[in-house]
């Protein structure tokens, strides 16, 4: 059998601890030999829950340990580039949680030390690995319904985080929409301009702080197609995930999964089956395929399939939709000088 990939977890809150358990109970190549976070008791608990020996509390002792291979950084948003380039450093293979970091700066740092120390890197965009979208994909990249026209992507969350959370998010399109900046450059390609209409009907508190919660992204790219991304955070009958490519001849279309397609009729109509809550069960088996590829990729020294070019492209487009929402009016992502 192939050699296992010895690997730590940093950071186990609500993302991290889903990323243990996964690693521990689902991913059979990848051998869990730490895991940390600088609050020890919720790492000490997640460790108690799956057997789970090392915990500490600072990860540079993770680092310093040459039988460690490869970190999942799992942290708050704003640790990630500090830690990448920590990592990278010390010659650790890199799997980091979305977003790369919410400043373009701290994004060209840490992929430089990334490069320097040729490890590997892969972000935490888990939506490519949905077995619709990968499908959608394939059909549009193989060419068989012609070149793409147009792409919409729906993404609504059922219920709004709280305020704290929002409040260092990056907002809406840092946070929310750079999952479906991604998946529109998975799909269509590159973004070469784009336009933002919003407006807050959701939670009147965020406009304290600027925020948004509920927005069309209007896209064009650049081999001529165009799109809207369609993001609101209350969706009152749950997780609504869809999407459409529209190209030159036919359409590639990922409807909601449901539980069961079964529709119940009686006096008070036709009734269907209730969508996914959120994304922690609409995604759950994607959290383990992009973290199984990426060990694959450690095992057999192969490109990661989400790459730090792709979490820079993402907060670009995030920072390009602020700047049209600010500014109003249309902005070329050759703005950012990251083309
Ligand atoms: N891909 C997805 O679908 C998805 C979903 C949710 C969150 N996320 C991302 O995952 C990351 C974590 O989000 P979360 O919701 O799990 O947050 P969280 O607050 O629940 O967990 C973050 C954990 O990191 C720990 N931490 C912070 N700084 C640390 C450091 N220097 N060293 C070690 N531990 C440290 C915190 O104590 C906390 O336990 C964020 O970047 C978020 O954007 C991604």
């Amino acid at each position: 059998m192939t050699r296992k990939v010895n690997i730590a977890v940093i950071g186990t809150g609500r993302m991290g601890s889903v990323h243990v358990a996964n690693l521990v109970r689902q991913i059979p190549a990848a051998n869990l030999t730490a895991i940390c976070d600088i609050r020890l008791e919720v790492a000490q608990a997640v460790a108690d829950n799956l057997g789970i020996q090392r915990v500490v509390k600072d990860y540079h002792e993770l680092l310093a340990d040459p039988s460690i291979e490869a970190v999942l950084i799992a942290t708050s948003t704003d640790t990630h580039a500090m830690i990448i380039k920590d990592a990278a450093a010390a010659g650790k293979h890199i799997f980091c949680e979305k977003p790369l970091a919410l400043d373009l700066k701290d994004i060209d740092d840490a992929l430089a030390v990334v490069n320097q120390s040729k490890v590997k890197l892969q972000v935490g965009f888990n939506r490519r690995f949905d077995k619709s979208f990968q499908r959608v994909h394939q059909i549009v990249a193989s060419g068989e319904i012609g070149r793409p026209c147009m792409v919409h992507v729906i993404s609504r969350d059922p219920e709004s985080p709280s305020i704290e959370y929002l409040r260092t998010s990056g907002g809406m399109f840092l946070d929310m929409t750079i999952h479906d900046f991604d998946m529109v450059r998975f799909q269509v390609g590159e973004v070469e301009e784009l336009y933002v209409m919003g407006n807050v009907l959701i939670t009147p508190e965020i406009r304290e702080f600027g925020d948004l919660d509920t927005t069309i992204v209007s896209l064009k790219f650049a081999n001529g197609a165009v799109g809207t991304i369609d993001n609101s955070r209350q969706a009152v009958y749950g997780y609504d995930q869809r999407l459409e490519v529209l190209c030159s001849d036919g359409a590639a279309i990922a409807n909601n999964e449901v539980e069961t397609t079964i529709t119940k009729g009686d006096r008070g109509g036709f009734h269907s089956a209730k969508l996914p809550h959120f994304f922690m069960q609409r995604y759950a088996s994607c959290y383990v395929e992009e973290v199984r590829q990426f060990v694959e990729c450690v095992q057999e020294d192969k490109p990661t399939p989400v790459t730090g070019r792709d979490g820079l492209m993402a907060v670009v487009l995030g920072q390009a939709a602020w700047k049209s929402f600010r500014e109003k009016r249309p902005v070329k992502i050759s703005e950012f000088d990251r083309v």
